[in-house]
């Protein structure tokens, strides 16, 4: 970004950045120039974009308006009591439902309403809350077959090389999770945590640009929450992942940015600092967030 502001100050014959930044958002005369709007279209989108995103269920308004901004390598937490509609956000993100009304754009391109196999390809993967591991497959061939399927990362000729790639893949993968040790463990025999570190490298055998990860922590252990705090913070290197998650502590430590919801409305938005010190999500928590 500071590369075209730098560049559309050597247009407009400006000096200052600030300047030029405040031109360039702000009155939008810096962009006046041939020169400056082909700069323009370099500039990064947002990877995801959500605007006045609504979902009713019969007269129930469980995501109302929801304005949510992403950038690429962000992580971002998305907190709020049961029932917040947090869940059904991510739905809608990810194409498994359509919204009644307002628009999803991911890399500048309206998803709005694409279904969830189109919308996997574009590069935004969900993790399940409910688990999605084939418990009488090996933990590999869980990742492999994930992997297998994900037919644009593999362009082998033939079928034998393509399945070598997606079982060198998955060992790769099941490493990034922690979990090389148990590849040849039926995925049945792994603790409730593991299975959990499973579920991430199945989602990430499709190698997502966007990966959003429900509660990846319920049920675990402090033990295991502290080591899927680990991987997830692993993860973001390179990677942008929006967190739905209850655990305060662990979403004050890991956050880029925290988004509130509560029924259905976001209430705060802003780094792990502002959201600590704002009131109205310090009572809508009963001080939970300190
Ligand atoms: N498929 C559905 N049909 C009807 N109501 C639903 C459905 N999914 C969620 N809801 C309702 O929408 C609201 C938000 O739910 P959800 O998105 O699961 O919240 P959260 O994940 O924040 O706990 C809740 O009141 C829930 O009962
Ligand atoms: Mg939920």
């Amino acid at each position: 970004m500071r590369v075209v502001m730098l560049a559309c100050s050597r247009v407009s014959g400006s000096s200052g950045i600030e300047d030029i930044s405040g031109q360039l958002y702000h009155t939008g005369a810096c962009l006046d120039t041939p020169k400056a709007r082909v700069l323009s279209a370099v500039m990064p989108d947002p990877l995801l974009r959500t605007e006045q995103l609504s979902r009713w269920f019969g007269s129930l308004l469980a995501v109302d308006r929801v304005d949510l901004t992403v950038h690429a390598g962000e992580l971002r937490s998305i907190i709020g009591p049961n029932g917040a509609g947090k869940t059904t956000f991510f739905r809608l993100i990810s194409g498994e439902m359509a919204p009644s009304t307002g628009r999803v754009w991911f890399k500048g391109r309206d998803i709005t309403g694409l279904p969830q196999h189109a919308v996997a390809r574009l590069g935004i993967t969900k993790s399940y809350q409910i688990t999605n591991v084939f418990p009488h497959l090996t933990v590999h061939e869980n990742v492999r077959v994930a992997a297998q399927g994900w037919r644009q990362s593999f362009n082998f000729w033939s079928r034998a090389d393509r399945l070598a790639a997606a079982a060198d893949r998955a060992h790769e993968l099941l490493t990034t999770v922690g979990l090389s040790a148990k590849a040849a463990l039926l995925a049945a025999h792994l603790s409730h945590g593991e299975k959990r570190h499973l579920e991430i490298g199945i989602a990430l055998a499709s190698n997502p640009e966007l990966l959003l990860l429900d509660e990846p922590t319920a049920g675990m252990s402090p033990e295991e929450t502290d080591e899927t705090m680990r991987l997830i913070r692993e993860l973001t290197a390179g990677r942008t992942v929006i967190l739905v998650e209850h655990k305060m502590k662990l979403v004050m430590r890991i956050s880029d940015r925290i988004t509130v919801l509560h029924q259905g409305q976001v209430i705060a938005d802003g780094s792990p600092a502002e959201i600590r010190a704002n009131e109205r999500v310090q009572q809508t928590y009963l001080g939970a967030v300190r």
